[in-house]
């Protein structure tokens, strides 16, 4: 099951409640963008993708966290029967699908690291898993932006590692898989993608509590 766009939007809201940051409007331009792509591919529903993208960073509402966000995303919506919700909650971050490969700071408990690790290995992406990777490497607060740009931006918030291009190059390959399907240049089918790429925005860090 997955939730209507508009139970999406109303939990987004009061998880920026609870814990205001730039998240949620990343998350509205990760909605918008999933939307965008799945409504030019076939078989891929628009609404389901911009619920999705909506929500994907929703254990955010727990307040200022790494890797657990997704751990905690994947319970908060397991337990309203969002299962697909869920399961991108937890598979966004992975470009590979390796728990290995991730840049966040692993704050999660050794039980958790090892029950998404399974997880990643018990799976294969479907197509919504792809398009809300893609989607959460070119949507800022501000709108969207070149995969190149967010790149730059992450390595620069977290380090670059020995796998990075790995990612990079994993969700490159995403990017030509839906263009394929939609039969266009990804960056024509967004909004403001120039002005949004060029916008010099100072690196967001946590609030100091
Ligand atoms: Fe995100």
């Amino acid at each position: 099951m997955i939730p209507t766009t508009e139970e999406a939007r109303q939990e987004l809201e009061l998880a920026g409640q609870l814990n205001p940051g730039p998240w949620t409007a990343h998350s509205v331009h990760v909605g918008r963008a999933a939307q965008e792509i799945a409504q030019r591919c076939p078989g891929l529903d628009g609404d389901k993708a911009y619920a999705l993208g909506l929500l994907h960073d929703i254990g955010r509402r727990y307040g200022v966290s790494a890797r657990r966000h997704g751990i905690d995303g994947y319970r908060f919506l397991m337990e309203k029967g969002w299962g697909q919700a869920a399961r991108v909650c937890l598979t966004h971050s992975f470009p590979v699908a390796d728990f290995t490969k991730e840049m966040g700071k692993n704050d999660m408990t050794g039980q958790q690291s090892e029950f998404v690790q399974r997880y990643l290995q018990g799976i294969v992406y479907d197509d919504y898993d792809k398009l809300l990777i893609l989607c959460d490497s070119l949507a800022t607060a501000q709108g969207f932006c070149l995969l190149e740009k967010r790149f730059v931006d992450t390595a620069r918030r977290y380090g670059v590692f020995p796998f990075t291009v790995e990612r990079w190059n994993a969700t490159f390959a995403i990017k030509e898989y839906f263009e394929k399907q939609m039969r266009c240049c990804l960056y024509d089918i967004l909004p403001n993608v120039k002005e949004t790429t060029f916008l010099h925005e100072p690196l967001w860090q946590p609030p100091v509590r």
